[in-house]
């Protein structure tokens, strides 16, 4: 049986790939390659010495996307990384957010109907929460008010696979809520590879690091946190993806929607990653503090109990190997996937 992963070429969607097929399972991977590479599937090849099947197609393309599940009859599940994330980016392009990002996920449930495919596991976002109700957040939480498209287009997907699943009640659908991924392979083949300038934290300190940027700007230093920059739960992605194969081997035992916040529990700010990322690595990080990025939250890190109690999986990795492998990553990969 094969398992289909929308987006499998991304960040997420690659490492998963990797720790699918180290676990024996056979993943088919469909990406339009916006934004990824198809060298990606050399480096999956390099590490698991197992190319994975590929379809370059985009899900807003139902007759594309349909071929994969027609020349593919033994998909049983579907983890769907598929989708555009930048936040800033779906403010200044809302309808191309809204409209990627919800009909893939349209064309892919009519497919899974379609082909009798019932096991379905979505990327979310800790996004979800807005300006989170209670810290630690657990799954109870309320959701809050997103203030981007990107945010909300996570918030109508998940209200969308709820619906679906009423008058499906046989599809088990995991609506995995991540915090921070960041990380990458041991091996230093696959890591984050963001266009342009980085809009995330982590990219942004390796690149420093390395020398490629001159000086982290640091958005404010005036929160109400313990040394005034922002917190978040940040997870290592190999933990992530891991965290996918719990979430599948559950959805092959029971029928229902479930929601797990997916993040290591523990809260770091911004001074207190530059510290660690110059500790684990020995490498200067130059820093400015600059005026808050507008929508940051003060305050965000999970309560990932259920996940630890429901799907047996919590996440290994600390903020050291966090550090390591993304500055190993980008050391061996300057440009990221381009030579
Ligand atoms: P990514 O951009 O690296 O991977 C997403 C992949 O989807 C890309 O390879 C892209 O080419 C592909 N894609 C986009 N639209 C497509 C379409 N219409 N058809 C086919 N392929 C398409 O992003 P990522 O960091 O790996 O994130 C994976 C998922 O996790 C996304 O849904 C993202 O919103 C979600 N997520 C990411 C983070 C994060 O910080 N990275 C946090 C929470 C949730
Ligand atoms: C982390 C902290 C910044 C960059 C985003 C999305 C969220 C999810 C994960 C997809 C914050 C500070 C950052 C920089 C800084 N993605 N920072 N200088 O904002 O928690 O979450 O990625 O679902 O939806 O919003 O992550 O890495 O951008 O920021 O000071 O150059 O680092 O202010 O406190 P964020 P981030």
């Amino acid at each position: 049986m094969s398992i289909l992963i929308t987006g499998g070429t991304g960040f997420i969607g690659s490492h998963t790939v990797v720790e699918l097929i180290e676990a024996g399972e056979t993943p088919i991977i469909v990406d339009n390659l916006s934004n990824s590479k198809e060298i990606v599937l050399d480096r999956i090849q390099t590490i698991t010495g197992i190319r994975p099947k590929f379809y370059k197609a985009d899900l807003c393309d139902m007759t594309a996307l349909d071929t994969v599940f027609a020349e593919n009859p033994d998909i049983e599940s579907v983890i769907h990384f598929a989708g555009l994330k930048a936040v800033g980016e779906s403010v200044s392009l809302p309808l191309q957010y809204y409209y990627n990002n919800l009909v893939s996920t349209l064309n892919l449930c009519e497919c899974m109907k379609k082909y009798g495919v019932k096991n379905l596991v979505f990327s979310s976002s800790a996004t979800v929460y807005g300006d989170p109700a209670e810290i630690p957040i657990k799954e109870t939480t309320p959701l809050g008010q997103t203030t981007n498209p990107y945010g909300e287009t996570k918030k109508m997907i998940e209200r969308i696979l709820v619906d679906v699943h009423k008058p499906n009640p046989d599809w088990s659908i995991s609506l995995l809520r991540y915090f921070n991924p960041v990380g990458a392979h041991e091996s230093g083949l696959m890591g984050e590879d963001p266009k342009g300038i980085p809009n995330n934290l982590f990219p942004f300190v390796t690149q420093v690091a390395t020398g490629r940027r001159p000086y982290l700007s640091i958005f404010g230093d005036d929160y109400d946190t313990h040394d005034g920059t922002g917190v978040r739960d940040y997870i290592h992605v190999v933990d992530l993806a891991r965290a996918h194969l719990c979430a599948l081997k559950r959805a092959r035992k029971v029928t229902g929607v479930e929601v797990y916040n997916i993040g290591t529990g523990h809260g770091y700010s911004v001074l207190d990653i530059v510290k660690a990322f110059e500790e684990a690595t020995g490498k200067k990080v130059p820093y400015k503090v600059v005026a808050r990025r507008p929508g940051d939250v003060a305050t965000c890190y999970a309560d990932a109990a259920k996940a630890k109690e429901v799907l047996g999986w919590e996440a290994e990795f600390d903020m050291v190997a966090m550090c390591r492998d993304a500055d190993r990553w980008q050391t061996m990969n300057p440009n990221g996937y381009d030579a």
